[in-house]
């Protein structure tokens, strides 16, 4: 059963195979189909610009397919709709240059359950009038697809899919992905040939590139995903140790002249591409007949959590190309090819509450209170409902039996409700007219798609936006828990972070113990001088997080300067200024080492990894993860390693920690 349709939409969907639809509500489908059509785009605009995503695949594939079942239904409400979607979601930033695919990049029709697929087989079978058709199976490899033009056997250049015929150039950064071949090995090449592929992040690099974020006060990526997606298209500057997390795997050909020079089976195609050198498919599952076919997604779908690299499906193609020609392409994907869908992990369990969170920018997140289940290992309490529109859509009711999910790294989310075990008494959940937190009024943005407290001085906002500026993301005071600041707030101490820098020692002795109270304002003065950028990202102005406000940093050097710079943040940091916060020094443009690449090795002894990087940042360098031919200075510690012989074999200057220090301005 459909888990949350509106009531209507149950009887259009019903209604949709009869000839006379009964009173078919025709403004009714059209507002329907409009209203999927308009949460659609913005959820293929959160997931292929933004690499994020708000609710579960599954989730998404629902959305889908009850607006196909729509516009076949309702035709000509459907052309009557606005907003019609495009065949490809589009996955252009407008930050790149662009530039037109030979042959378009199609999306693939998707299969969400066995019984989709053996229909999907049984429309071959009819075609080529025989039931024993050839396929093969491959995970499908959860990146951002990618398109190489390699000419004469060169890679020439490389898009991302775009809306399909478009796509954004990324040639340089595939240039530097490991293992992306300049040439092809062989001699044999096409004269013109585009590989189809896709650039993914495994699990072990995700975890890396995570880890040296957070050490950096960096916010972690949310899934490998989200990571590849931002690895190849950020066009600001993007650290070695991240870009070199990228891997590309190959999996199909878009033009090719001339076409003689490609094997006759899409099984041969791994091996063909490995031959010129290219990274293919390592899994590739030959298979005969359609009960095969089924085994063989089921079965890579049990191994699912034993592959290195995150993939969200299989992918099954008919093997001989021949009979991929002749079954040519349908609509919007290619009709010799499917994608299935794993279910994500989960379970169900009781809805018991739904709670209201009140964010530091005022937004009202509602939350499912759940009783315990465990998903895959874990136990799960609690589940975010996203939005008060997510919630509307899914019609969650306390006393529901939900199925909670959890798709691998992500939130875990509240994917469906069982509707048959829905109690008699349940109503649906009404939104809080009010905040919850302070009573103000709540507003709505977006057209009514998330609500907000507006009020300023509301008390949990307040604590919000003092928790974080005084987390590690912000400024990091130690010992500054929830009890204390609760208290501060309480006695009208703290209102907004710069508070914290005017606090008395009375004032946190009537709140403390006078030990503790030490303790605490000798934190508060060591986090005056927290690094420039800690700051920045500590006052919560929406949309400058870490990564926004270090380059703040690089880019006008002081907090003064960023005041001067930046309307939004100029209130809360100049107030943070006259409260007499100094962060160190940060010498910006014309720093000590302004445009200046540094490689580090070895331990040294006076900074931690994290430190060094940055003071070099702070002195307007930057640091790379390899001695390569743009590499200034190498910087060797204790027990350097193999970056120090790399180092003298090309010339770089090397600098031990002494001459580091002086380089940086004398401590
Ligand atoms: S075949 C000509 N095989 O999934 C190539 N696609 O939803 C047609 N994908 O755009 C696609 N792993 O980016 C194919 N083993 C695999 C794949 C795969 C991931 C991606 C690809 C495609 C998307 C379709």
């Amino acid at each position: 059963m459909p888990t949350r349709p509106l009531r209507f939409l149950t009887s259009l969907l019903l209604s949709a195979g009869s000839t006379f639809a009964l009173a078919s509500p025709v403004p009714e489908a059209r507002e329907e189909i409009h209203r999927l059509r308009v949460e659609i785009a913005r959820h293929d605009d959160l997931y292929h610009r933004q690499g994020r995503s708000e609710i579960p695949d599954a989730d998404y594939d629902e959305l889908r397919a009850r607006l196909a079942g729509l516009e076949k239904a309702h035709p000509v409400a459907a052309a009557a709709a606005a907003a019609p979607l495009p065949p490809v979601p589009d996955d252009r930033t407008g930050n790149l240059p662009d530039d037109t695919h030979h042959v378009p990049m199609r999306s693939l029709t998707k299969v969400r359950n066995v019984s989709e697929l053996r229909s999907f087989h049984g429309a071959l079978a009819r075609r080529f009038g025989r039931d024993d058709l050839a396929y093969v199976v491959e995970p499908k490899y959860d990146g951002i697809a990618v398109s190489l033009t390699y000419e004469r056997g060169r890679l020439a250049r490389a898009l991302t899919r775009g809306d399909g015929r478009t796509g954004e150039d990324i040639t340089a950064r595939v240039r530097a992905v490991a293992g992306v071949p300049a040439r092809l090995r062989g001699g044999d090449a096409p004269d013109r040939i585009e590989i189809r592929g896709e650039l993914y992040v495994p699990f072990a690099e995700f975890s890396r590139v995570n880890a040296l974020r957070g050490e950096a006060g960096l916010a972690p990526f949310a899934n490998p995903r989200a990571l590849a997606a931002g690895l190849a298209r950020r066009v600001t500057e993007t650290p070695r140790e991240e870009t070199q997390a990228l891997r590309l795997v190959c999996f199909g050909v878009g033009a090719c002249a001339p076409d003689t020079s490609l094997p006759g089976y899409q099984r041969e195609l791994s091996v063909r591409f490995r031959d010129w050198g290219l990274p293919a498919v390592e899994i590739v599952r030959a298979v005969r007949g359609v009960e095969q076919l089924v085994a063989a997604v089921d079965g890579l779908g049990r191994e699912r959590s034993l592959l290195a690299f995150p993939t969200d499906g299989a992918v099954v193609k008919l093997d001989s190309r021949a009979l991929q020609a002749a079954a040519g392409e349908g609509t919007d994907a290619p009709r010799w090819a499917a994608a299935c869908k794993f279910a994500a992990a989960g379970a169900e369990t009781r809805l018991l509450a739904i709670s209201v969170q009140v964010g530091r920018s005022g937004a009202l997140t509602p939350v499912a209170e759940l009783a315990p289940v465990e998903v895959a290992g874990v136990t799960i309490a609690r589940a975010t409902l996203h939005s008060a529109a997510v919630l509307a859509r899914l019609d969650a009711r306390v006393g529901d039996t939900v199925r909670v999910e959890r798709a691998g790294d992500v939130v875990p989310g509240i994917a469906g409700v069982n509707l048959e075990q829905r109690p008699a008494d349940a109503r649906p959940f009404a939104f809080p007219k009010d905040c919850p937190a302070c009573g103000s009024t709540v507003v709505a943005d977006g057209g009514g798609a998330s609500l907000r407290c507006p009020s300023d001085s509301c008390p949990e906002r307040l604590r919000r936006r003092v928790g974080h500026f005084a987390s590690q993301a912000g400024v990091g005071i130690e010992g500054f828990g929830p009890v204390v600041m609760d208290r501060l707030i309480a006695r009208g101490l703290v209102r907004e972070p710069v508070d914290l820098y005017l606090l008395r020692r009375e004032d946190l002795v009537a709140a403390e113990t006078e030990a503790a109270a030490d303790r605490l304002l000798t934190a508060i003065k060591r986090s005056r001088s927290a690094e420039a950028w800690r700051f920045v990202a500590g006052i919560g102005v929406p949309g400058v997080g870490a990564a926004a406000a270090r380059e703040l940093v690089r880019r006008h050097g002081s907090l003064e300067a960023i005041a001067a710079a930046e309307p939004r943040l100029r209130e809360p940091l100049l107030a943070l200024v006259r409260a007499g916060v100094r962060p160190p020094a940060v010498a910006g443009k014309g720093g000590a080492l302004h445009g200046k690449t540094l490689v580090l090795t070895g331990a040294l002894a006076g900074f931690s990894r994290a430190e060094a990087v940055t003071r070099i940042e702070a002195e307007g360098g930057r640091v790379a993860g390899s001695v390569g031919r743009g590499t200034d200075y190498l910087v060797a510690g204790e027990n350097p390693g193999a970056k120090l012989a790399e180092a003298r074999k090309r010339g770089v200057p090397v600098l031990g920690e002494e001459e580091f220090i002086r380089v940086l301005g004398g401590n």
